[in-house]
């Protein structure tokens, strides 16, 4: 058994000229590469296992991130099924004056942990401890379903967590 917050990766960095698009903002495909690293580490740490991104569930490009920013990316475990990992993303920027932080953007990727031939092996369950890490424990399931759903891997039929949104 272990819990989210030993899991926690955070890793803070600029935006140079080289990562931004033509209106100086944060190119979201480099966020995305900084969100898929943290993750990976929140994986390799609750896991103690090799992993591979199997899917990125949900990304929200909510905030533009300027240049010059200093961008943290904070990824913790929120789930552990069998084999699959569910990691939160959190990203913030922070104001250069009063050193304030916001929140920029929210993502949600799984991991899978596996063998040295990449065959999918069992990681450690996990326990929430904070209300946060509740309410997004009790959310994975039905978000796992829904990946699922869409990646042509599962039944809607099967899918009990979304039917149960619906009736
Ligand atoms: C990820 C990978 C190991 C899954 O292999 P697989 O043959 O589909 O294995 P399984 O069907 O047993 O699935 C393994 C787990 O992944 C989960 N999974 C697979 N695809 C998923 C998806 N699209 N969304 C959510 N979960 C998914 C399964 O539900 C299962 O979870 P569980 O064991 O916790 O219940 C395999 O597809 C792979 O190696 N992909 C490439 C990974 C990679 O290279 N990533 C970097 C991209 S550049």
């Amino acid at each position: 058994m272990r819990y989210p917050e030993d899991s926690k990766a955070v890793m803070t960095d600029l935006v140079l000229p080289s990562e931004t698009n033509p209106l100086n903002n944060l190119f979201g495909g480099e966020l995305l590469a900084r969100m898929d690293r943290a993750a990976s580490i929140a994986a390799r740490r609750h896991s103690r296992r090799i992993v591979v991104t199997a899917s990125v569930n949900h990304v929200a490009f909510n905030k533009a991130i300027p240049l010059g920013s200093v961008v943290t990316v904070e990824a913790k475990v929120s789930r552990a099924f069998k084999t699959s990992l569910e990691i939160v993303i959190d990203v913030w920027i922070e104001d250069r004056e009063s050193g304030r932080r916001t929140k920029a953007n929210d993502a949600i990727y799984t991991f899978v942990a596996v063998d040295d031939l990449g065959n999918p092996v069992p990681v450690p369950k996990i326990e929430p401890q904070t209300d946060l890490e509740k309410e997004r424990f009790e959310g994975a399931l039905r978000r796992k379903q829904l990946s699922l759903v869409l990646a042509g891997k599962m039944n809607p039929k099967d899918a009990t967590e979304l039917k149960a949104i619906f009736e």
